[in-house]
């Protein structure tokens, strides 16, 4: 379907469009002890600088996070569910489990928003990665069979799911330097396959699901075109062309990658970086979705991520505003965008530290006080109205 881009004007977005911010069960909820992450984390060699430990302790505190969400006036939450906590060993279903991530979707409901669930981010069960992890040739097999499992209480009011979080980043060798290291074509058909099992159940119990790719916003150095291309194709473009005929792919963006003679070029001389060394670059939203549009054959997209790591709100507001801005650009380009999911919440584990803050709500990990920051109620504020606002320097 493509947008009448006259249903929407000047700063306006599309009726019904989703306005979320996004978390994952081990960056937040504390505790995933029988997580492959877990056993890294605390493994005798580990090279992981600082364990999840606690997190936000999220597990218990949901509802105030969810209360949160919805008093600064989104519409929709992303958050995973733990396969280690439904499914702590292997065909061993834990039921009190599944009625927690029950009462985590009926709290959505009851705030008005929209749960968006992820089914995996990035930690397998320990018993799974025992068996090869996603290599195991049964792998797809068992990742429909947990998608069976949950899919009670998916079917009952959940409307969006994805299923696997950025399978490009899985298909890298655990602990690989992204920039220089190959994906693993067999690992990228084996998650192509679970993600194909897992859908076709979902949609047989009409949830609408699709996966999300972190996109690199890829930008060749003139006459690198085709290294560029030799480049992204395995890193990115399989992943979404995989996604062709969803019924949405998501888009996690962050920053550019320039690709020069020899590959991918270091971040520009001079250019401004956020807490995790990426360049502050705000228009890697819209290039994502405009490649992932075109290389889905037109297939809806959702902003599934998209934010910064920095130690200035201002800035925060600054970037998000510019990516909004670039969005906004895509559907009036006719565009069938769906959603915007902001990444983080909250601060939380950034897969071995928690120094870069993504959070629009900031959290004492000590007490797990929570803090909205004023991009929270701005990004709020722009929810509520449907429509980019200006940021009100009086108040942020
Ligand atoms: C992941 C998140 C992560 C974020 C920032 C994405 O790759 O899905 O879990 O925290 O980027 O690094």
């Amino acid at each position: 379907m493509r947008l009448d881009p006259d249903a929407f004007t000047g700063d306006a977005f599309p009726a019904g469009f989703l306005w979320g911010a996004a978390t994952s069960a081990h960056q937040t909820e504390g505790n995933n002890t029988n997580n492959d992450w877990w056993q890294r984390e605390h493994a005798p060699d580990t090279r992981i600088a600082e364990p999840s430990g606690d997190a936000c302790d999220s597990y218990h505190r949901y509802r105030e996070d969810i209360t949160l969400l919805a008093d600064l006036g989104f519409n929709t939450y992303r958050f995973s569910i733990e396969w280690s906590r439904i499914e702590p060993e292997n065909g061993f279903v834990a039921r009190a489990e599944i009625d927690h991530y029950r009462r985590m979707i009926a709290t959505c409901h009851e705030h008005g928003l929209t749960p968006f669930v992820t089914l995996h981010h990035f930690t397998l069960p320990r018993w799974a990665a025992a068996l090869g992890g996603w290599a195991n040739p049964d792998a797809p097999d068992l990742f429909a069979r947990y998608t069976e499992t949950v899919l009670p209480i998916l079917a009952d009011g959940v409307e969006w799911a994805c299923t696997i979080n950025e399978p490009n980043m899985i298909a890298y060798p655990i602990g690989a330097d992204f920039l220089s290291a190959e994906p693993d074509p067999h690992i990228a058909a084996q998650l192509v396959r679970a993600h194909q099992r897992s859908r076709a159940i979902l949609t047989a119990a009409d949830i609408k699901s699709g996966w999300s790719v972190a996109t690199q916003a890829y930008q060749a150095e003139p006459g690198c075109e085709r290294i560029a291309h030799e480049h992204g194709y395995p890193r990115e473009d399989y992943f979404l062309e995989a996604a062709a005929g969803d019924d949405y792919v998501g888009v996690q963006a962050y920053t550019r990658t320039i690709i020069g003679p020899d590959g991918p070029r270091p971040v520009p001389h001079g250019a401004e970086t956020t807490l995790t060394g990426w360049e502050y670059y705000p228009d890697a939203a819209a290039i994502g979705v405009r490649n992932a549009w075109k290389l889905t054959g037109h297939t809806p997209v959702i902003v599934t991520e998209n934010g910064i790591a920095t130690a200035d709100d201002t800035r925060r507001i600054d970037y998000t505003r510019a990516a909004l801005t670039a969005l906004h650009d895509t559907l009036t380009d006719g565009i069938d965008l769906r959603g915007y999911v902001h990444w983080s919440a909250l601060d939380n584990y950034e897969w071995g530290s928690y120094l870069p803050t993504f959070g629009l709500i900031a959290v004492d990990h000590h007490d797990f006080t929570r803090t909205p920051r004023p991009s929270a109620h701005w990004l709020g504020q722009t929810a509520k109205s449907n429509s980019l606002q200006t940021p009100d320097p009086a108040k942020h």
